[in-house]
């Protein structure tokens, strides 16, 4: 005997959460034809502050709870949909559904990306679904190919620029060439950066959603805390100037990359090459770039963040979870852990680097910066030199390196900090090219 209906309670009532309860109301008949039967919003749990919210009136008040008991013992409930974001306490929340016997669906990266196999497991033991694909790439499609459409592949690669903020504003460093300030401010009049943007202009944001996805390829629990972040705010106009000049864009990248038994998985700006299909994606725009051994490359490409995107991956979660319910098949996915997956320390990767520095204007400069590199290994591989300050005789050099280990470039860096001709070290970038 199939349900008469499937009974829908939401967590939060933020710009997703409002966005995915207006499409709920709005498809409810497309809906209910796509899953078998319809789907009935029971309940919204929210914060004492939501119930100001206009919408609350467009969808009717007497949804709404601040009360958890209320929302958690109503049995009508068959997905709780859990979009409130932040760890605590939404992973108790979604710890409750799913003992309760509810399915979940959630977009909340940071939970799933800290304890998303612990949660799997507790899914499974529960026997209920635990769906997130919201959680990386808002709109795109990204956590359903990882676990069901690529898995005949052993994925070698990923190449992501996962976060819309970040790369809004490295589009207009780029583009305007303004500062990382002006950049940043503007992110923030548009909507695009939040008032503290810690998370997004360090990489963390990115860092959460690499774990998911590489998690999910490796069939392996890497957690955040396994992968090494940088941010984007030591990026100048300049940076962007020389990269033009040598052939590259630069982008928040988040690599993970198979080397035989071992993983390299890292966040940080990267110079790229300008004709590469990742340096053609701009402003909130995200792209993930998976290589596996036999699709070889894919690229997915779409709306990272935003209500309308988001609202999309959280409702296709919805009608899969609510059409296995409603046809009574048990199709969850279970995380396999393959614990033989070694995370390469940062210290071991090899790049290419791109190197600014501000040096006395002077001879037997250069000579000494490439004795400090060439005692330490690091072949360069093109110099650029500009006059920067007629007063203060002093010069701009920009150096690319051939690839060298990471390990001596921080300690050629090091070396190079002590030479009397370089006033400043302005920055360095990694290149994946
Ligand atoms: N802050 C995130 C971004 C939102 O800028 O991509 C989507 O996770």
């Amino acid at each position: 005997m199939h349900k008469q209906s499937i009974g829908i309670g939401l967590i939060g009532f933020g710009v997703i959460g409002s966005q995915v309860a207006k499409v709920l109301t709005e498809k409810a008949e497309i809906l209910a034809d796509q899953v078998g039967c319809p789907l009935v919003l029971r309940k919204i749990k929210v914060i004492e502050q939501d119930l100001t919210k206009p919408q609350i009136n467009e969808i009717g008040r007497q949804y709404f709870t601040t009360d958890e008991d209320e929302f958690f013992s109503d049995s009508e409930i068959d997905i709780v949909i859990e979009l409130m974001g932040g760890e605590s306490p939404a992973l108790q929340y979604l710890e409750k559904a799913l003992s309760n016997g509810k399915h979940v669906v959630t977009a909340n990266k940071e939970v799933i990306a800290k304890n998303g196999a612990g949660l799997l497991r507790m899914a499974h033991q529960n026997n209920v679904g635990l769906r997130y694909e919201a959680s990386v790439g808002g709109g795109i499609p990204l956590i359903a190919p990882f676990q069901y459409e690529l898995v005949a592949n052993k994925i070698n690669g990923i190449y992501a620029i996962i976060n819309g903020t970040t790369n809004y504003i490295l589009t207009r460093m780029a583009i305007d060439g303004i500062d990382f300030s002006t950049a940043l401010a503007s992110a923030q009049r548009l909507g695009y950066a939040e008032a503290d943007p810690k998370n997004d202009i360090e990489g963390i944001d990115a860092t959460y959603k690499l774990a998911i996805l590489t998690s999910l390829a490796l069939q392996s629990e890497v957690k955040p805390d396994d992968i090494y972040h940088e941010g984007i705010s030591r990026l100048s106009a300049s940076d962007f100037r020389y990269a033009r000049e040598l052939g590259f864009a630069i982008k928040l990248l988040a690599i993970a990359k198979r080397k035989l038994n071992t993983i390299e998985v890292r966040v940080h700006p990267a110079f790229i090459p300008q004709d590469s299909l990742l340096a053609k994606v701009d402003g909130v725009y995200n792209a993930v770039l998976v290589e596996g051994d036999l699709v070889d490359k894919v690229l997915f490409y779409g709306q990272g963040a935003g209500p309308l995107p988001t609202s999309s991956a959280v409702i296709s979660d919805v009608v899969a979870e609510a059409r296995d319910i409603y046809l009574n098949v048990k199709n969850h996915f279970q995380i396999k852990l393959n614990t033989g997956v070694v995370i390469r320390p940062m210290s071991e990767i090899k790049t290419r680097y791109y190197l600014r520095m501000t040096v006395a204007d002077r001879s037997g400069v250069l000579s000494q910066i490439t004795k400090v590199l060439g005692d330490h290994d690091i072949s360069i591989a093109s110099v650029i030199q500009k006059e920067a300050d007629k007063v203060n005789q002093t010069a701009e050099a920009v150096l690319m390196t051939h690839p060298a280990g990471e390990k001596a470039m921080k300690q050629a860096l090091e070396g190079l900090s002590h030479l009397e001709v370089i006033t400043e070290i302005g920055n360095f970038v990694r290149v994946e090219a």
